[in-house]
């Protein structure tokens, strides 16, 4: 995850660069239930409303929960699926909260109404992240559910209404992209408290949909928007978080902004950049799907590392010899083609594997969601080895 407003704050209001401290154990993404009311488009988990058999019940919950503490894991993030399809849900959540994790809930909100909203608050989610994945036209195809957009912003409204902390996430794609403006509107609109814009992932559903994904230019100008709207809220006095998942070049393409704006901090910002290290699947990000397998993020469910029910996660984690944990741990990572020789490979380490391999059949091959140009990051001469996954990008971002 790349917390944007922390470095744009650092660029208006400098402070000495510090390491940054290394977490004893990962942030868990736990899809507690596959089952869901929606079937999105993008959707990584191939999620449906049907039974999916053989899941996690609530006394394997709490046993994997105890292992995850014991093992320094600071953050459950629950997911599904829909998670709040599981009766017990509530449970669960309680029990994370008074464990000591952060716990965020993440949902498409559509369930949230006004006979749960006093549980969901009891629960005492750190952070509530409600997904909205454009206007309502737009979020209502995407999502496959007329009457789902507004369902979630029903959500947003009650959830506000209780005191939760609440963010909106939203998935850029080529359909949703210049709605961008209207989106960050909502934000003011509803006082939500952060907004977490998520690049296309290619896996799942969404590798199926890959074509779909922003093209270059769109991605670009999506950034540049968020990063102007975030400056420029920070200079009002306003303090909301924007953060960004699934393409660590926004790290770099920061980096170019501050060029313009700040060019006296861009090496403090640079080391700042290079202090949090970029893609982080398999090292600080670790998912465990509905069934208990583990995988070294939520978007890789067909690379299997172990299964709770049979070996405790905090021993899958740690004594893995896997082939693809080896490499995502190896530092530099064994990155091929333009993310080899890219000036910022220290930065974005990498950036998003699932993407290269969804469509070269390589772990390691160069990311073809990266965005930003071969002159950009200093290989003016090389081609791209793989095509972009979105159709027609235009001639002069290839
Ligand atoms: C799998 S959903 C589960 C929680 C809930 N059902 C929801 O939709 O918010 C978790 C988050 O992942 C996002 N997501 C799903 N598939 C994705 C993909 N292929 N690339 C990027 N984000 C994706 C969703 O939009 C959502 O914000
Ligand atoms: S993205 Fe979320 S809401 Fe959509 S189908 Fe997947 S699990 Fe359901």
């Amino acid at each position: 995850m790349f917390r944007m407003t922390r470095y744009i704050e650092s660029l208006m209001h400098p402070t000495p660069v510090r390491p940054v401290p290394k977490p004893k154990g990962p942030v868990v993404i736990w899809n507690l239930i596959r089952r869901c009311n929606l079937t999105c488009k993008h959707c990584y988990s191939i999620s449906a409303d049907i039974d999916f058999k053989g899941e996690l019940d609530t006394r394997e919950v709490y046993t994997v929960m105890d292992d995850l503490k014991e093992f320094g894991v600071p953050v459950l993030i629950l997911s599904g699926g829909e998670p709040l399809m599981r009766p017990d849900i509530f449970d669960i959540s309680a029990r994370a909260r008074d464990l000591g994790f952060y716990v965020g809930l993440s949902t498409n909100g559509t369930l949230i109404n006004e006979d749960n909203i006093d549980q969901i608050a009891q629960a005492g989610y750190d952070y509530v992240g409600i997904s909205i994945d454009g206007l309502e036209k737009t979020h209502d195809e995407f999502r496959q559910k007329q009457g789902a957009f507004a369902a979630s912003m029903e959500a947003v409204r009650l959830c506000k209404q209780a005191g939760i902390k609440v963010g909106l996430r939203f998935t850029l794609t080529q359909d949703n992209f210049r709605q961008l403006p209207d989106i960050l509107d909502l934000l003011d609109e509803h006082d939500i408290d952060k907004f977490y814009l998520s690049h296309l992932n290619y896996s799942g559903r969404g590798g199926r949909n890959r074509k779909r994904d922003a093209w270059y230019d769109m991605t670009r100008e999506a950034m540049t928007l968020l990063f102007d709207h975030c400056h420029d809220e920070l200079k009002r006095g306003i303090q909301r978080e924007y953060v960004t998942g699934n393409n660590d070049a926004d790290g770099p393409f920061l980096l170019q902004w501050a060029q313009q704006h700040y060019p006296d901090q861009v090496p403090a910002l640079a080391q700042r950049l290079e202090n949090w290290g970029g893609n982080a699947s398999g090292v600080n990000i670790a998912n465990i799907d509905n069934l208990g397998v583990v995988h070294p993020d939520t978007f890789w469910w067909n690379y299997d590392l172990g299964n709770v029910r049979q070996t405790p996660f905090s021993k899958i984690w740690s004594g893995t010899t896997d082939g693809l944990m080896q490499g995502f741990r190896q530092s530099p990572r064994p990155v091929k083609g333009r993310c080899a020789d890219c000036r910022y490979l220290t930065i974005c380490n990498g950036n998003t594997r699932v993407r290269a391999y969804n469509v070269s059949g390589d772990f390691w091959e160069e990311d073809p969601g990266c965005y930003l140009t071969n002159e950009e990051i200093g290989v003016a001469e090389v081609p791209r080895r793989i095509a972009a996954a979105a159709v027609e990008i235009p001639v002069n971002n290839l």
